[in-house]
């Protein structure tokens, strides 16, 4: 074989050279470019050849060497990578790949605000049930077996397993009122054991109402009500606690106003609006150019709901209310469709603050 038949040969076998292991690639190096590789052993031959071959064959041997020596640091490079891949993964102690963090959902941004609000005042949070009994969502709140109050809030009635059509007294809790009664009703038993305290509790809960789903109604939403009893407690004190929670919620230059009003479990009532944020009160579409919002019902107390839970009315007084977290979140971040709080559209909730 001729050296230049030789150069070629070796030139197709280096261009083809594969190596799975280290072991194998420094098994490579040696066979062509070590003192005795194959290569190696060309330029030895190389020396004999006639003088007018020597530019052409010269330039052939270079290249071939050029070019396994640019394969073996190819394969070392790639197999450096995989060995390192493989040395991540062994690693218990790497850093963690990043997780993606999701956003918290802005119904909770706005309740654990209110929540966070409040507490500052010395307000905790109480729980209840969601399927409730006639007694606490109602009865026990003022409202008459055939009072029209009753008509105010379309219920949700849970019907028993009996198979009979017999009229249940179990039904989806319409308000977190409802939270209010069974605070109460503990705190009267603390009572009639000596103790002595106050109740200042936030109840924050979905709510049911048989409502049709539409961007301004739903048949379910979020209320946090609030309850303050103690002995002289004030409609100036309700005022206040409101006003403070108006001012942080919504900034420094909110102004609150309240109109009197109706709930069968408050005497006297009220709603309550704040000027509103958008036009800062001077009249926009959103407040239908009054300049004026409103975002909670609220009250005295009714010495008939103190009774009935068993609290002596004569020597306690509180004041409660009650707001809706969609309508604040609305105000906060303009949200013209309520379906949007509970769709879970990534697009949507993507938006708000990351966990
Ligand atoms: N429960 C009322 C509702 O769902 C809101 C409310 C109004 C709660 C006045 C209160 C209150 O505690 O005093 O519309």
């Amino acid at each position: 074989m001729t050296l230049n038949e030789h150069i070629s040969e070796l030139t197709v076998k280096v261009e083809q050279m594969q190596a799975s292991t280290k072991e194998e690639l420094e098994g490579l190096r040696l066979k062509y470019l070590s003192k005795k590789g194959e290569i190696t052993e060309l330029f030895n031959e190389f020396r004999s050849v006639p003088k007018e071959q020597k530019a052409e064959l010269g330039q052939a041997l270079n290249r071939l060497r050029q070019t396994a020596e640019t394969r073996i640091n190819e394969m070392r490079e790639s197999l450096s990578q995989a060995s390192a891949a493989v040395q991540a993964k062994e690693d218990l102690t790497r850093t963690p790949d990043p997780i993606a963090l999701g956003t918290r959902h802005p119904l909770s941004l706005v309740r654990e605000e209110i929540i966070d609000i409040f507490s500052r005042i010395g307000f905790t949070v109480a729980d209840g049930p969601e399927v409730e009994d006639d007694r606490h969502v109602f009865g026990l709140l003022n409202f008459a077996p055939e009072h029209p109050a009753r008509d105010m809030q379309d219920t949700f009635f849970v019907e028993k397993e009996t198979g009979e059509q017999k009229p249940t007294d179990i039904l989806l809790r319409t308000h977190t009122s409802s939270v209010q009664t069974r605070v109460m009703t503990d705190f009267a038993k603390k009572l009639q054991n000596g103790e002595q305290g106050a109740i200042r509790v936030l109840c924050p809960g979905r709510v049911y109402r048989n409502e049709a789903i539409s961007a301004r109604a739903h048949c379910f939403f979020h209320q946090v009500e609030g309850l303050y009893v103690d002995k002289n407690v004030s409609f100036a004190d309700l005022r206040q606690a409101l006003l403070y929670f108006a001012k942080e919620m919504f900034g420094e230059d909110t102004r609150i106003r309240l109109r009197p009003s109706y709930f069968p479990f408050t005497e006297p009532s009220a709603e309550m609006d704040i000027s509103c944020n958008i036009c800062g009160g001077k009249g926009c579409a959103f407040c239908k150019n009054t300049g004026w919002v409103e975002i909670l019902g609220c009250g005295m107390v009714d010495p008939n709901v103190l009774e009935a839970c068993g609290i002596d009315s004569k020597v306690y007084s509180g004041y409660a209310f009650g707001m809706g977290v969609e309508r604040i979140a609305n105000l906060k971040y303009r949200v013209k469709d309520l379906r949007l709080f509970s769709e879970n559209d990534v697009r949507f909730l993507n938006q708000f603050q990351s966990c």
